[in-house]
């Protein structure tokens, strides 16, 4: 390489910035500001220094700042081990693993822990969550592909084998149909601990009647809702009544349901539509030729009359784990009418107040900010009611998102834990640190440049806010990618 010489000015220029010390400041003993040489720098917003003798600090920011024509790195961090004493340039280093580690199990919560990855700027240090943390709601989001699913199913492993809290997951993609298959290359003794997990899974998935049936008669594995369970308000959102504008058929229907005429002929749809045809009232025959025509009682996701629907799953003494995978239904109607019969078994339950984590993939298509029907509207706004009363019955939420403004705005801002993957759009990432302002900015930011799998992970879940890279899974992944063979080696 060819050596340019440098200006005498220069030199003395470049000689004057290898010189700035490396020196902290705090006024309060819990954040700092710093400055250190630009050339050389390899400090990075989320590592960790250690600052005089014992300080550990956290930096969070980092920029060039110009002293008439020196140049260097300033930025300011948190104080993980602040004693709450200002002090004045105390000189700093980069940590050592070994005193990150220190660090992490000092403060390690007496509760259960997550091993759910590693801290990204120290990849020799495991990064554990509290598990405790989850007993406040939790926003996922990041852009496709940044790794959210297979992050999410780390957190889901974990809380598994290392807690007793029931969860809800509702899986739009059939993600999650796996959870209860473990990798091939997981360590002996984990795979163990997790198939004793794993086995209190229920995935429920579509299917037809008696293709699968148990001994207990309900229908093994099939996924279906009790259309008697739903209520009134879920009926008619169901057959898109307007209690105003199909007045006659709604009263039809009420009259129907009140009389229990219905739940003497079995309650199930395929008895509805019986009822409904053979009614002496004009009004209730044209309720049957709704159904008719909207296709509801061709759909195959309602229980008939075999037990284990999903409202009777989610209820108290239901298995530990259910995944609910929406992904297997036929036609988005019956996702919407699943998804909405959970969140309101599971609401109506929760004087019970057993703890449950309600998971939310894709949450712009279940609990959306504009719905496109009525049952997703109830959706939505059952999901918003959790987010804003349910944790006083134990109801948790774990939402996760692609599309973050387009998540009803009452779920995303009632969210006390962030898991924030990479995201390119900027709209996005301001409208975050607007709703989550919990989420240190400076940090948020680095999400356009995050690697798939790395997160900032912030709030109770976190001890501080901080950039973890998730896994390895134990569980199997579901879902299926579209096979790329068509880009391989030609003809
Ligand atoms: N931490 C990780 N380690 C190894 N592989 C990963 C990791 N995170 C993601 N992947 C892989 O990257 C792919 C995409 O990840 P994932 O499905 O989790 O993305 P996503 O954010 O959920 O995307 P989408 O929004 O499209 O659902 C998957 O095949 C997964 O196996
Ligand atoms: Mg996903």
């Amino acid at each position: 390489m060819v050596e340019v010489p440098l200006a005498p000015d220069a030199r003395t220029r470049r000689d004057l910035e290898e010189a700035v010390p490396s020196v902290a400041s705090s006024l309060d003993g819990r954040r700092f500001s710093f400055r250190t040489a630009l050339p050389g720098l390899t400090l990075m917003p989320g590592d960790y220094l250690r600052i005089g003798a014992d300080r550990l600090g956290h930096v969070h920011s980092i920029e060039v700042a110009a002293h008439g024509p020196v140049s260097l790195a300033q930025g300011h961090g948190v104080l993980l081990d602040g004693l709450d004493v200002p002090f004045h340039e105390e000189v700093f280093v980069a940590a050592s693993a070994d005193l990150v580690v220190d660090w992490v199990e000092r403060t390690r919560p007496a509760r259960a822990t997550l091993d759910v990855g590693t801290l990204s700027r120290v990849p020799a240090v495991r990064f554990p969550l509290d598990a405790g943390g989850f007993d406040r709601h939790t926003f996922f989001c990041g852009q496709s592909g940044s790794g959210k699913t297979y992050a999410l199913g780390t957190v889901l492993e974990r809380l598994l084998t290392e807690t007793s809290l029931r969860i809800v997951v509702l899986d739009p993609n059939s993600d999650f149909v796996r959870l209860g298959e473990v990798r091939d290359d997981v360590p002996p003794d984990v795979a163990q601990a997790y198939r004793a997990a794993a086995a209190e899974i229920a995935v429920r998935r579509a299917g037809d009647v008696g293709a699968d049936p148990d001994a207990d008669g309900s229908d093994g594995d099939r996924l279906h809702v009790n259309f008697r369970n739903c209520s009134a308000d879920e009926q008619a959102a169901i057959l898109k009544l307007d209690p105003i504008r199909d007045r006659e058929e709604y009263g039809a229907l009420a009259d129907l349901v009140d009389s229990d005429t219905l739940e003497a002929a079995g309650g199930g749809v395929a008895e509805l539509r019986g009822l409904l045809a053979a009614a002496a009232r004009p009004e209730t025959r044209s309720l049957g030729t709704r159904l008719r025509n909207l296709g509801i009682d061709r759909w195959q996701v309602w229980s008939q009359g075999e037990a284990g629907s999903v409202q009777e799953l989610v209820a108290p003494g239901g298995p530990r784990c259910v995944v609910v995978d929406l992904g297997s239904l036929g036609t988005p109607g019956e996702q919407a009418v699943a998804a909405e019969a959970v969140l309101a078994a599971l609401w109506r339950r929760r004087s019970e107040r057993e703890p449950v984590l309600i998971v939310i993939d894709e949450a712009h298509n279940v609990c959306p900010r504009v719905p496109g029907d009525a049952v997703t509207a109830m959706a939505s706004e059952l999901t918003a009611r959790i987010a804003a009363e349910g944790r006083k019955f134990g109801l948790y939420l774990l939402v996760s998102t692609q599309r973050p403004q387009r998540v009803n705005e009452l779920v995303v801002s009632q969210c006390d834990n962030l898991v924030l993957m990479r995201m390119n759009a900027a709209a996005d990432l301001a409208y975050l640190a607007d709703t989550l302002s919990f989420a240190p900015e400076p940090l948020l930011s680095r999400a356009t440049d995050f690697r798939q799998g790395e997160a900032l992970v912030a709030g109770k879940i976190a001890s501080h806010a901080t950039f973890a890279r998730f896994g390895p899974r134990i569980a199997q992944e579901g879902g299926s990618d579209v096979p790329t063979a068509w880009a391989g080696t030609g003809r």
